[in-house]
């Protein structure tokens, strides 16, 4: 392997840069060529690819977003497109490819790969934590803290104002952002994807805590949770059913994506490059880098792909204890 192209795809996650910077690093500290792919797969198909040196990634540890900008590409999804992308990639002389991504980033990939024979390396990239394989994807630990400072905030003026608060996060499918932050900021009650409450206890919980004394409530809602009602909807059935609160409704959004990495994401990063790097060029191929009970890990992106990231039920009851 001679050269390598590093790419981001899906969703942009905090620590996707730091990633990019290890690619690039261990690269040129193994003297391989190194090649920036924009937009994901779309900048693949269309031969948007730039070389990278050691000093082409300076200064961007501690950014957000990623600077090689990401796409969720259809065309990559079609043969067509990806035998463009193979095209593109042959005649830049990129041999190898390290993609940092989600689950649909690693679809495509394996695809390309069972297609065209070409090696990849997988780097999860996501603030859901959805991947199997890794006890954290790299933007997942900045997420958390984001969203604990955003609840604390909204915490202040439901305090001050006697309100209940209904919070919805993001992650999808999956309760690991919703679970996390709700213990960590206190919350009245977590809905999340893996278990289902239901209204009825929804609003048991809702009245023993304010009949304990509590005066203002934090309900954290993931974003794919099954209850059956979003949460503008909660709110007015919870209106209907207690007029002891005033309710409000605050969807985080977008902004738990942004912002300067945790330090744990930029280490998880600056260790993934390097090992992404370095199994490639011990000719690895189809597998995703991850960490596993603190060591870093591969795992084919078949099983990454298809696996379930477990959640930490344990939590609940920590969670349902806290809020006695
Ligand atoms: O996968 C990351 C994520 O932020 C999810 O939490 C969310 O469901 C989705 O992406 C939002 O996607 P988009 O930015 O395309 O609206």
């Amino acid at each position: 392997i001679k050269k390598i192209g590093v790419m981001t795809s899906g969703g942009d996650a905090p620590g996707m840069n730091a990633a990019i910077r290890s690619v690039v690093r261990t690269c040129a500290f193994h003297n391989i060529e190194c090649v920036g792919i924009y937009r994901g797969y779309e900048g693949m198909i269309e031969g948007d690819f730039k070389p990278m040196n050691a000093r082409s990634v300076k200064g961007i540890i501690n950014k957000g977003g990623t600077v090689l900008k990401s796409a969720r590409s259809k065309t990559f999804m079609t043969k067509e497109g990806r035998k463009t992308a193979y095209q593109k990639l042959t005649e830049a002389n990129i041999d190898a490819l390290v993609t940092i991504g989600g689950d649909g980033t690693f679809t495509g990939a394996m695809v390309f790969n069972q297609e065209y024979d070409f090696p990849i390396m997988g780097i999860p990239g996501t603030i859901d934590n959805d991947i199997f394989g890794t006890s954290h994807t790299l933007g997942y630990d900045t997420a958390l803290n984001t969203v604990v400072e955003a609840i604390d905030k909204i915490r202040d003026t439901a305090s001050s104002h006697n309100r209940l608060f209904f919070i919805e996060v993001m992650g999808r499918d999956v309760g690991h952002i919703a679970l996390n932050v709700g213990v960590g900021a206190g919350a009245e009650e977590i809905l999340i994807p893996e278990e289902d409450l239901g209204l009825d206890r929804l609003l048991e919980s809702l009245r023993r805590s304010k009949a304990s004394g509590k005066s203002s409530s934090i309900v954290v809602v993931a974003e794919g949770d099954k209850i059956g009602k979003n949460v503008f909807e909660l709110k007015d059935y919870v209106e209907e059913h207690m007029t002891e609160y005033e309710v409000r409704v605050s969807v985080l959004g977008h902004m738990q994506r942004g912002g300067s990495p945790s330090c744990f994401d930029r280490v998880l990063a600056s260790r993934m490059g390097v090992k992404a790097v370095e199994s490639l060029l011990e000719n690895k191929t189809n597998f995703m880098v991850g960490l596993l009970h603190d060591k870093i890990a591969l795992t084919p992106l078949d099983k990454a792909v298809k696996g379930k990231s477990e959640i930490n039920m344990e939590l609940l009851r920590v969670s349902d204890i806290m809020t006695t």
